[in-house]
């Protein structure tokens, strides 16, 4: 008999590695993975594109009234195997990982329509089952009742400097010092919103992976996904 599919939906604080694990248990399991992230921080970049968010500003109702004519969808890159994220049907898969955008996009992830149309595509994605879902609300909000939920996180510090890392590697010029205040930064607004607050559902499965090798990680990680399934 075939396995049944399920629903793995991965929370936590930012750059706690979940994509890079989500992305290993999608294509070990042969799930789709859905990095929401990305979708929240492509409506930031339309919003810095537009003028309607930066250094100084902020304009929410000019954001609301575009929201209708912003679209967000993923489209497999043959080269990778991984989904990117378009916006109004440009890829900006690139564009959307800078400091700028990390800098603004928990602003506009507190926005309640912004989260609404969101949420609803993210429910669409996962009618069918068979997804690892990656964000911040997936197990407390998105899907309740996902078969396995996990709730990542590590020091500030350990965060930062991979963060930082990254982002060198990537040629952008940025200090660790303000890599490490975005990310306590985004922590501080991700966790006191009003709607859908950063925090672990009782059912979640914390993990802190401040001392785990991205190899040991996957490994206990892939146990549990098979057990949930075996129990589905
Ligand atoms: O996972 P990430 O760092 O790419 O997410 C960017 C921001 O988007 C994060 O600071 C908070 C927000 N976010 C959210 O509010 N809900 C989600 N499901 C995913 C991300």
């Amino acid at each position: 008999m075939e396995d049944k599919k399920i629903i793995i939906a991965i929370d936590g604080h930012s750059s706690t590695g979940k994509s890079t694990v989500a992305k290993q248990l999608a294509k070990a399991l042969g799930y789709v993975y859905v990095d929401t992230g990305a979708m929240y921080r492509a409506i930031t970049l339309h919003a810095m594109r537009k003028a309607i968010i930066g250094p100084l500003h902020f304009e929410k109702d000019k954001l609301e009234g575009v929201l209708p004519e912003i679209n967000i969808r993923f489209e497999v890159n043959p080269k990778t195997g991984v989904a990117e994220v378009l916006l109004n049907d440009k890829n900006v898969e690139r564009e959307i990982r800078t400091l700028e955008v990390s800098k603004y996009v928990s602003k506009i992830a507190a926005i309640s329509s912004v989260r609404k149309k969101l949420v609803e595509q993210q429910n669409e994605m996962g009618k069918d089952k068979g997804i690892v879902m990656d964000g911040r609300d997936i197990g407390t909000v998105v899907f309740p009742n996902a078969e396995l939920k996990l709730f990542m996180t590590a020091t500030a510090k350990d965060r930062a400097e991979r963060r930082y890392l990254e982002l060198k590697e990537r040629g952008e010029e940025v200090t660790y010092e303000d890599v490490l205040k975005n990310v306590v930064n985004r922590d501080h607004i991700d966790s006191t919103r009003k709607d859908s607050p950063l925090r672990k559902a009782s059912d979640a499965i914390k993990i802190d992976n401040s001392n785990l090798t991205l190899q040991d990680q996957f490994e206990q990680i892939l146990v549990l996904a098979k057990n949930a399934i075996k129990n589905a």
